[in-house]
């Protein structure tokens, strides 16, 4: 059995993928919960903008949890989307939807699936959520991604206090900053009409400015072993 084990949504891509590909513990077996998958991880296929999924995910947590000896035990969620981007009111209402599903729910049910199946666990034990700035900026054009991020914020400082105060879990929400990732490739190539602060993300672009997620990836692993107040919301850019 592995020392580490670590669950990762959205580790197909981008931040997620990085984070998959910079676990710093050897040995550690990784399963990445995603529709595509990752090359050398485990893959749990699962569409998370489908509530139909979580039971899957679940279930996941609690097999593999129940009879777990090892050290530690990380659940890092980090698949989100800032599709359909547009005004509410004016978008698909299917991908609007599907993006309150993913970003505002899965984070949640998966949260609290993932405590119940680590409760009884002896090993130190991690619950991570990829915030953003996205969280507590108006933000035209994103109206249930940066409510989705809020509402994570808000269920991290919660569990986290609850956590202080029996469960034992570390609970912590982490915005990454503006990272080189597909998501910000979606962002460039919208409209202005549909998002009209485009530019400030073109001209972070073109200036150089964005994160490298490998960087990104190492950032957030070095704050989870330096440790962390539980329920904690933090920025990386100010870690
Ligand atoms: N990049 C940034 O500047 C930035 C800034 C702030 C916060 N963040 C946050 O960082 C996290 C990672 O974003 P990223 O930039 O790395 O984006 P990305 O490259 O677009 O990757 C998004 C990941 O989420 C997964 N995902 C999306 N929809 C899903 C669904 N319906 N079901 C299951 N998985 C789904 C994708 O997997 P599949 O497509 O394979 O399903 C993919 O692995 C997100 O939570 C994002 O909000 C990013």
């Amino acid at each position: 059995m592995s020392d580490t084990l670590v669950w990762i949504s959205g580790a197909s891509s981008g931040i997620g993928k990085a984070l998959a590909d910079k676990v710093p513990w050897e040995n550690a077996r990784i399963i990445d919960i995603s529709r595509r998958g990752h090359s050398d991880a485990e893959h749990l296929e699962a569409d998370l903008s489908d509530a139909a999924s979580w039971a899957k995910v679940a279930e996941s947590f609690q097999r593999e949890l129940s009879d777990f000896s090892g050290e530690r035990v990380v659940f890092v969620h980090a698949a989100g989307s800032v599709q359909p981007i547009g005004f509410a009111g004016e978008v698909d209402t299917e991908s609007y939807n599907r993006n309150v599903l993913l970003n505002s729910a899965a984070g949640q049910v998966l949260g609290h699936a993932f405590l119940a199946a680590a409760r009884e666990v002896d090993a130190d034990r991690y619950l991570i959520m990829l915030s953003s700035g996205a969280a507590s900026l108006v933000g035209a054009g994103w109206s249930s991604y940066g409510a989705g991020k809020a509402a994570l914020d808000q269920w991290v400082r919660d569990v986290g206090a609850e956590q202080d105060q029996r469960g034992g879990v570390r609970v912590v929400a982490v915005a990454p900053g503006v990272v080189a990732t597909v998501m910000q490739e979606q962002i460039r190539e919208t409209s202005k009409e549909d998002f009209p602060k485009r530019d400030k993300f073109m001209d972070l672009y073109e200036r150089g400015e964005l994160s490298d997620p490998d960087e990104v990836a190492g950032q957030l692993w070095a704050l989870v072993q330096k440790g962390f107040d539980n329920g904690a919301v933090l920025d990386l850019r100010e870690e």
